[in-house]
C-alpha cells in the first residue's frame, strides 16, 4: 500500500446495538500471517458476547432482571445505589457496556512503541490545561512487564490488539516551536518522521495502514499536527482533546478525550469534597474565564456583570482567589464555553463539584458519547442561543434539574484521574474508547 493511501474500505453491519458505532471497517492488508488471527478471534468473541448483552437489554424494554442484568457483578460495576431507571436514561446500553468493559478487561492489548527519546515523546505534561497527554501516557508506560498477564500493556506485539504511539504534541510546541514563528511546520514533521521510523522497524503500521494505532493529544494543535502524516490522519485513532467536528474529527474512528486542569498535578481538594445537594445551590448558573475565542466573546458581551446575585458571570475578575471552585458548588448549572477551541476543562470541573455542566460549543463531539448520553447529565446550548441562554435554564423544572444532577454524581468516577488508574476511570474510559474503536476495525489476512 503507498503511503497516504486509504485501506480499502468494506462496511459490514453489525448491530453493536446502541453502542454508537453500527459497521465494522474491513482493512485488507497486504501482508499475511503476523498472527493477526488469534487477536482477531478474540475480539470476534468480544464483539458477540457485547452484541448479545446489547439484545438482551432491548428485550426487557431497558428494564428488569435476568441473565447478566441485576446480577451481583452487573451491580458492583454500577456501584450499588444506582436503579436501573437511572442506568439506563444515563447509560446508552448499561448490559452492552458491563459487557464491553469486562470484555476489554479480560482480552484487551496495547503494545506501546519503545522507539524515541523523552522529552517529546514517551513523556508529556502532567499539570495544568494539557495534563491529560502525559498522564496517559505515563500510565501506560508505567505498567511493568506483568508476572500474570494482568493489564493492559503487552510487550509482545504479536498479541496486541492496538498499537500506542507515545508522542506528545504539547512536548513538541513547548521544545520545538518558536514563537512568535507561526511556524507550525516542523510539529508536522516530526510526527512524519517518527511514524516512518515505527514502520520502517516493525510490520504493524504497513500491514493496517495505520488503522489499529492510536496517539494521544489534548493540544489544540494535535489535530493540526496529527496530519503530518496522512494515514495517522485518516486512518489511525487519534485521541483528542480538541475534538472538533468541523476540523476533521470523525466520532467514530477518533476518540474525545476529556480537557482535565490539574494546576499542580492533583485534583483540587475542593473538588473531592462531598458536594452540596440542590437546596444548597442558590446560584442558578456561574461561569468564569477569559475572553478566548468568539464563543466567550458573545457570552461575556450578553451577561458579564448582568446579575452577581443568581447568575454571575465574570471575565477575570472574581471577587476574591480561590472562590471558583465555591461558586461552582454554589451554583446549579455551571456555564462551559469553548474557548480557544471546543473543548472546556469547565466540563469536568462541573461534574466533579455536582453542577450539571451547560456545554456551549459547536461541533464539539464529547467523550465518550458512545456509551454516555450526555443529555442525561448535561444542557447543550448553540452559541446562537446564548442571548436566551438565561430563560432557557430557567425553564428546566426543579425535579429535571435533579435528575440531571443525579447523572452527574453516576458518571463523576469517569471524569476522574487516578493513581494508579481504577477501575471506570478517565484512563480506563479513555481506552475503552479505543477498545470499541478497534472493535470497529476488522484486519484481514
Ligand atoms: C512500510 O512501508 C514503507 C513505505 O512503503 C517502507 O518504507 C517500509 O520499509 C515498510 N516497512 C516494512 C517493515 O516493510
Ligand atoms: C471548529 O472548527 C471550525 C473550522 O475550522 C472553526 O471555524 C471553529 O472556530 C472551531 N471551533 C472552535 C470553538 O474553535
Amino acid at each position: 500500500m503507498a503511503p497516504g493511501e486509504a485501506p480499502a474500505r468494506s462496511f459490514v453491519v453489525v448491530v453493536l446495538a446502541v453502542i454508537a458505532l453500527s459497521a465494522i471497517v474491513a482493512v485488507a492488508g497486504k501482508k499475511k500471517a503476523l498472527s493477526t488471527v488469534d487477536v482477531e478471534d478474540e475480539l470476534d468473541a468480544a464483539r458477540a458476547a457485547i452484541r448479545r448483552a446489547a439484545r438482551q437489554h432491548h428485550r426487557r424494554g431497558g428494564g428488569g432482571e435476568g441473565g447478566d442484568v441485576g446480577s451481583a457483578n452487573w451491580l458492583r460495576f454500577y456501584g450499588g445505589e444506582a436503579d436501573y431507571d437511572l442506568l439506563s436514561r444515563v447509560y446508552r446500553n448499561p448490559a452492552a457496556f458491563y459487557r464491553s468493559y469486562v470484555e476489554m478487561e479480560r482480552r484487551f492489548k496495547v503494545y506501546v512503541y519503545e522507539e524515541g527519546e523523552p522529552p517529546i515523546l514517551h513523556e508529556g505534561p502532567c499539570k495544568n490545561i494539557y495534563t491529560i497527554e502525559g498522564r496517559f501516557i505515563e500510565q501506560l508506560e508505567l505498567m511493568s512487564p506483568p508476572d500474570d498477564d494482568g493489564g493492559v500493556r503487552t510487550w509482545d506485539p504479536t498479541r496486541a490488539h492496538a498499537f500506542f504511539l507515545p508522542l506528545s504534541v504539547s512536548q513538541m510546541v513547548k521544545f520545538v516551536y518558536r514563537p512568535p514563528s507561526q511556524d507550525r511546520a516542523p510539529l508536522r514533521a516530526i510526527v512524519a518522521d517518527y511514524v516512518r521510523v515505527v514502520a520502517a522497524r516493525h510490520p504493524f503500521w504497513n500491514r493496517s495502514a495505520g488503522a489499529d494505532h492510536f496517539m494521544l493529544s489534548c493540544h489544540d494543535w494535535g489535530p493540526y499536527a496529527s496530519r503530518g502524516q496522512p494515514e495517522l490522519y485518516t486512518n489511525a485513532i487519534r485521541a483528542l482533546c480538541n475534538a472538533n467536528t468541523s476540523e476533521g474529527f470523525r466520532p467514530g474512528k477518533d476518540v474525545s478525550v476529556p480537557e482535565i486542569n490539574l494546576y499542580d498535578g492533583d485534583m483540587p481538594r475542593e473538588l473531592l469534597a462531598p458536594a452540596p445537594g440542590l437546596e444548597s445551590r442558590p446560584l442558578l448558573a456561574f461561569f468564569a474565564g477569559g475572553r478566548h475565542g468568539h464563543v466567550r466573546d458573545v457570552l461575556l458581551r450578553h451577561w458579564k456583570g448582568r446579575d452577581a446575585a443568581t447568575f454571575p458571570v465574570y471575565e477575570y475578575d472574581l471577587p476574591a482567589a480561590g472562590d471558583y471552585y465555591s461558586f461552582m458548588r454554589r451554583a446549579r448549572f455551571c456555564l462551559c464555553p469553548s474557548g480557544h477551541e471546543v473543548a472546556s476543562p469547565r466540563v469536568v470541573e462541573a461534574i466533579q463539584a455536582e453542577c450539571v455542566p451547560v456545554v456551549i460549543a459547536d461541533g464539539y463531539a464529547l467523550p465518550f458519547a458512545d456509551v454516555l448520553r450526555w443529555e442525561a447529565f448535561s444542557v447543550a446550548v448553540a452559541v446562537g442561543d446564548i442571548p436566551r441562554l438565561r430563560e432557557t435554564l430557567e425553564r428546566i423544572p426543579a425535579a429535571e434539574v435533579e435528575r440531571l444532577r443525579r447523572g452527574v454524581r453516576l458518571v463523576k468516577r469517569h471524569l476522574m484521574l487516578q493513581q494508579p488508574p481504577r477501575r471506570l476511570d478517565m484512563f480506563n474510559m479513555i481506552l475503552h474508547s479505543v477498545w470499541l474503536r478497534r472493535l470497529n476495525l476488522r484486519l484481514h489476512h
